[in-house]
């Protein structure tokens, strides 16, 4: 429950759905610690959070330390940060594997892109990969892995540091977006996650959908790639046509499978979205669905608002 507590804060879950365990369960020392590092770069949700844990002790038998009130006393007076700055979120995906994302978590669409932020059909993705990797470790296609639309990258880094656990076996991911302004902050979060980008089995490069090119061997083969993953990329019919064109070009180089996980906001642009792979007689199926509401077995926080999540998987035959 505490440790919970502790990942909720460093994702910055909205303070009213945070759930703050009895006061006598809280280790205070290591709340104080999280409570410093995450003022750092967003003190004011500190403010708040720390507001609501008074009242709590106020209503128990308990006193809390002195420090939280000589700590409080210093941010008192801090401001809601700017929604266009960065903040330093931490998302847990799983007990193990926790992700560092510089990112602007309250802007939807910012300086033209909605890449700025990390969206919810990413966890889910991450955990349908997680789910499929402890299924068959021997499933070679995580490992040679594209990401379209990567955003700021929780997919794809999150990919790599499961793969960490077997080293002995070789990998490659290319992690793309169409906006070459991101991937400077894409560089940034592979630094914070200590993913070197010198690195030989790293490649970050823009690919906008139907005009930059899958990466090829030959001009006819894809590149070491044997799977193609991407989230929330179908989130407006305008980007669609784009997607599906990009879907094309990987089944015509013999990339085996394609993953999409999909935010369900809108039926329309959903039904648009199967229609065209319909249209285009591309062979799909929906392997993983997340209902709204639904408990999250990990430790990763989806809002209650959150709606449907689907993974759709598309396969040449
Ligand atoms: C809603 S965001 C999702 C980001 C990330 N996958 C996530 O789930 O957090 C959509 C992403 O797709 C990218 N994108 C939109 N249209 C694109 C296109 N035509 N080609 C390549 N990338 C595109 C955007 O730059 C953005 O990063």
């Amino acid at each position: 429950m505490e440790d919970l507590l502790i990942a909720n804060l460093k994702q910055r879950v909205f303070i009213k759905n945070l759930i703050i365990p009895n006061t006598n369960l809280i280790n205070e020392s290591k709340l104080l610690s999280t409570l410093k590092s995450i003022s750092l770069t967003n003190p004011y949700y500190v403010k708040q959070f720390l507001e609501i844990l008074f009242q709590n002790y106020n209503n128990s038998e308990l006193n809390l330390q002195d420090e939280f009130y000589e700590f409080f006393i210093k941010i008192l007076n801090s401001k809601p940060i700017d929604s266009n700055k960065l903040d330093l979120i931490t998302y847990s995906i799983t007990q193990d594997i926790s992700i560092d994302l510089n990112e602007t978590p309250r802007i939807i669409s910012g300086q033209g892109t909605t890449g700025l932020r990390t969206w919810e059909a990413s966890f889910y993705l991450c955990e349908y990969l997680y789910n499929r990797y402890n299924n068959s470790q021997i499933d070679n296609k995580l490992r040679y892995g594209l990401e379209l639309g990567a955003g700021t990258g929780l997919v794809s880094i999150f990919l790599w540091k499961l793969l960490q656990n077997d080293k002995s076996f070789d990998k490659k991911l290319y992690i793309t977006d169409g906006d070459s302004n991101l991937l400077e902050n894409l560089s940034q979060n592979l630094k914070l996650n200590n993913i070197s980008i010198e690195n030989e089995q790293i490649k970050l490069q823009r690919l906008w959908w139907g005009i930059d090119e899958i990466p090829t061997s030959d001009g006819n083969k894809a590149d070491n790639i044997e799977l193609i993953y991407a989230a929330d990329v179908t989130y407006d019919i305008s980007v669609i046509p784009d997607l599906i064109k990009c879907i094309i070009q990987a089944l015509k180089l013999e990339i085996p499978e394609i993953l999409i996980a999909a935010t369900i906001r809108n039926e329309q642009t959903i039904n648009f979205f199967e229609n065209c792979l319909i249209e285009q007689q591309i062979n799909w199926s929906i392997v993983s669905e997340r209902k709204q509401g639904t408990k999250s077995y990990s430790t990763i926080w989806y809002s209650p608002e959150t709606p449907d999540i689907r993974v759709y998987r598309i396969v040449k035959y």
